[in-house]
């Protein structure tokens, strides 16, 4: 970004898409979404959560960035300037973000494990990587070392939005093309992996009868989760932009980039689970157990396997930054605490919360502390963190958000800003309109409210 008189703006268009990319691909696309593909039926599930991109995803997310760039304004702020009433949208984003930073983090953390596992013990994680996997997080005692690389991983996402992202930004511009051709060639060399084709039937084939209001609000969920949308993430950055960027564009082409990334890391993945056996009932182990079949199997593995760790923390903190930076900018701006302080205070708040997350994973269930996963009554907190933002908070803010659009600030409006006052072509404008009137508030809302009623089963 670079500053103008006013406000800083972003200084070319890619660094914006980069920007907004960096923010939505990130854990939620490789250690997320397989698992939940895997659990929710494979090739069915494919095709809601792609149908459900291309429906609501790009509706919200157009929503969030026209918001943005009319106001230039965070997201309380913003929604505020167009209509007083409805900050408290912004507000409740803000708790979203909070908490998924928690877990977040955590998770940021176990990667960076990783890339240490890789250099200095790859011999033991592959001797057996669902135990070195399950040991990291506390089947044998407690879990210090992944608690640790949580601290480090939380204080590096703090120390980056104190000291400026332009390093950061810069950076991107290699390691995501990077992360993305990685994949590509993983998910190659997984896909060929001996006995992966039963992996490649069970995403390929469409059998509509897994598919349930679980699976469903599992893809809906996960959808705002992966394209960062749900809690003015995507308004702020807008907000940055200059007001002849073309958001229509923008908007296809950071929703293709993430869509592409977890497909890429769904065929990583799956193959991979039917290849190795592998097949754990946590899909959180899925991006670090299983793949390690993948890495032995590759000439240099060790090497590609610390890489691909990496690029995981890397894609992680681009998302981890855009997460902490929209709490701090919220109680800065809105309630004038002083920024640092700020960061510090969130900081070790997120840091109990997310001890709590990992001790959760393994560590109380051995001790007894929890419920165990076999006899699920209640999600355990880990679970429970996770359905909070994914199946409820995450929708929520996108209900409201469109529920605004649609029917307060209007889609004409929206409209306008999208297309810089009719200066680009946005030949799909009309069904936008109908989308985000209709079609987003009542599936969104008829999940939530499904989601709440029949409850929340495991999946
Ligand atoms: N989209 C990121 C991922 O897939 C996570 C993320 C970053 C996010 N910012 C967000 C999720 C805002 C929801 C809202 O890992």
């Amino acid at each position: 970004m670079s500053t103008t008189e006013n406000r800083a703006e972003f200084g070319s268009k890619i660094g914006f898409i980069l920007s907004a990319a960096g923010s939505a691909v990130g854990l939620g696309n490789i250690w997320k979404f397989p698992g939940k593909a895997y659990a929710c039926g494979g090739g069915a599930f494919l095709i809601i959560y792609l149908i459900i991109v291309a429906l609501v995803g790009t509706t919200v997310m157009m929503a969030e960035f026209t918001i943005g760039r009319k106001t230039h304004k965070n997201a309380v702020g913003a929604l505020r300037e167009l209509n007083n009433k409805f900050a408290w949208i912004g507000g409740l984003g803000v708790l979203t973000g909070f908490i998924i930073l928690s877990y977040y983090c955590q998770v940021g953390g176990w990667a960076m494990y990783y890339i240490v596992a890789y250099i200095t013990d790859v011999a033991t994680v592959w001797a057996d990587p669902m135990a070195y996997f399950l040991n990291m997080l506390g089947a044998n005692g407690f879990p210090l070392a992944a608690l640790a690389w949580g601290l480090v991983f939380l204080a590096l996402t703090a120390f980056i939005i104190t000291h400026g992202t332009a390093g950061i930004e810069k950076m991107s511009t290699i390691l995501m093309p990077v992360l993305f051709v990685l994949l590509i060639g993983l998910m190659i060399r997984s896909c060929t992996l001996p006995g992966a084709d039963e992996g490649l039937s069970y995403m390929l084939h469409v059998d509509f009868s897994t598919i349930n209001g679980t699976a469903i609000l599992t893809a809906l969920g996960q959808a705002f989760f992966s394209l960062s949308l749900g809690m003015g993430v995507m308004m702020t950055y807008a907000s940055y932009l200059s007001s002849d960027d073309n958001l229509v564009s923008n908007t296809a082409i950071v929703c293709t980039l993430d869509t592409l990334v977890a497909l890429f890391a769904g065929f990583m993945i799956i193959p991979a689970v039917f290849a190795t056996g592998i097949a754990p009932g946590m899909g959180g182990a899925f991006g670090f157990a299983t793949l390690a079949g993948v890495f032995m199997a590759i000439p240099g593995g060790q090497f590609i396997g610390m890489l691909f760790y990496f690029l995981l923390f890397f894609a992680a903190i681009t998302s981890s930054t855009s997460i902490l930076e929209g709490c701090t900018a919220f109680l800065v701006e809105e309630k004038g605490t002083e920024r640092k302080k700020t960061i510090l205070v969130l900081c070790v708040v997120l840091y109990i919360i997310g001890v709590l997350y990992t001790l959760s994973q393994a560590y109380m269930n051995i001790k007894g502390i929890w419920i165990s996963r076999e006899g699920l009554q209640f999600p355990i907190f880990g679970d429970f963190l996770e359905y909070l933002t994914d199946r409820l908070l995450l929708p929520l803010g996108a209900f409201f958000t469109t529920l605004f659009v649609g029917w307060i600030w209007g889609p004409d409006n929206s409209i306008e800003e999208a297309t810089s006052y009719g200066k680009y072509k946005f030949t799909l404008a009309p069904a936008y309109k109908f989308i985000v009137k209709f079609i987003d508030p009542i599936a969104i809302g008829a999940i939530i409210v499904a989601g709440m009623v029949f409850g929340m089963s495991i999946s």
